[in-house]
């Protein structure tokens, strides 16, 4: 009896263990089943995107870059005659239709920072890059040079006059982006105090109209965020939330070449021409303003770049800078002084710092701009 029970026992046992095994059979079955379903789901699906997107292509007829599948880009006919000068100029030196501009006038001559800035396109070996002069002694520097150069000479909008040079410069460049975005040509934008220190156009994504770079400083200012607003009077619903970010940057972005591009390049450049206004408040509202009524926003969409790759000199020198060297993220993009009044100070800097690896090169420079800060 004891042995029989001891051998049922073990039978029991060994049944139990043999459902066991089965039982996990069959759940890896389940699972290995899950993912092969997935799987070809996910190779159906692409290669049903890949359909849709070759359609779209030939039918329209126009080139799309990687990644954009919402591009509807402005088609360049490369075997048509140029329409004008600047098309000309710009199927030669940025056949693939994406040029980094800066805008510049003998002002920027002053000092070296033009040349500061330019050796940065030099060291990173940017040839789609253009200087767009506004005075034929700004062309001939930089033909001296070796840089691109196409003179436009300009006459500031009446409503700017009296601003200073360099906003009644800024008014004018959406008017000169325009130019490009409308024949085809995508435009990264960039003003004369910011630090190039590697390839920008290896590190853009290209999924959206706008990617700008942005005034805030952290995750939180830059990404956005919820806040929260307390009315007591309201009681009972006395908490309600609102969503906030800083403000892009005007002074360095990336626009695609399309219909909604040009309307919002118009768009600013009508309302700048008859407007006092700092050109970086009127970037923002047509970008974010949202649509109501009978007003309907030029509808691009915005992507905000990387914090730590198009960095503004206050993320640089009230924060990074002052992290432990494993704490520091790897050298960005481009650094834009746009904090600071002594731009071009800094910007050498910059280049000290993060080229020629001067750990001590940001050390003398205030957090602010005043000292002790
Ligand atoms: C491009 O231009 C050529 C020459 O003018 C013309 O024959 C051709 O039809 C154009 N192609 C398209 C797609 O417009």
């Amino acid at each position: 009896m004891a042995t029989d029970d001891s051998t049922g026992k073990s039978k029991i046992v060994e049944a139990k263990a043999r459902n066991k095994g089965l039982l996990a059979l069959f759940v890896i079955g389940l699972c290995v089943g899950m993912v092969i379903a997935e799987k070809l789901y996910v190779q159906r699906s692409r290669s049903q995107l890949r359909r849709k997107l070759s359609v779209t292509q030939t039918s329209a007829g126009s080139m799309y870059l990687p990644g954009s599948v919402k591009s509807e880009q402005i088609n360049v006919n490369f075997s048509a005659p140029a329409r004008n000068d600047l098309e000309v100029l710009l199927r030669k030196i940025a056949p693939q239709q994406e040029i980094l501009l800066a805008v510049a006038n003998k002002n920027t001559l002053w000092g070296g920072m033009l040349e500061t800035f330019t050796n940065g396109l030099k060291d990173t070996g940017v040839q789609n890059h253009l200087i767009l002069a506004l005075d034929e002694e700004t062309k001939k520097w930089c033909e001296d040079h070796g840089i691109n150069a196409f003179l436009l000479s300009l006459e500031v909008h009446k409503a700017q006059a009296g601003t200073g040079d360099n906003h009644a410069v800024s008014a004018m460049k959406f008017g000169i982006i325009k130019r490009f975005v409308d024949i085809g040509w995508a435009v990264l934008l960039s003003d004369v105090d910011i630090a190039i220190l590697q390839n920008p156009f290896q590190h853009l994504y290209r999924d959206s109209d706008v990617e700008g770079m942005t005034d805030g400083f952290d995750e939180q200012t830059a990404y956005g965020a919820i806040e929260g607003f307390e009315d007591p009077s309201m009681g009972w619903a006395r908490f309600a939330q609102y969503y906030k970010h800083f403000n892009l940057n005007s002074g360095l972005f990336y626009v695609k070449s399309n219909k909604r591009t040009v309307d919002l390049m118009n768009r600013l450049d009508t309302r700048l021409s008859k407007q006092k206004y700092w050109d970086q408040t009127a970037w923002n509202e047509e970008i974010f303003f949202l649509s109501h009524g009978s007003y309907k926003s030029p509808q691009v969409s915005v992507r905000v770049m990387d914090i730590d790759q198009f960095m503004n000199s206050k993320r640089l020198f009230k924060d990074i800078r002052k992290r432990a060297k494993a704490q520091r993220p790897p050298k960005p993009v481009m650094v834009h002084v746009n904090y600071h009044p002594d731009k071009h100070e800094r910007m050498r800097a910059v280049f000290k710092y993060y080229k020629d690896g001067d750990e001590h090169a940001l050390d003398s420079f205030p957090g602010g701009s005043e000292p002790g800060s």
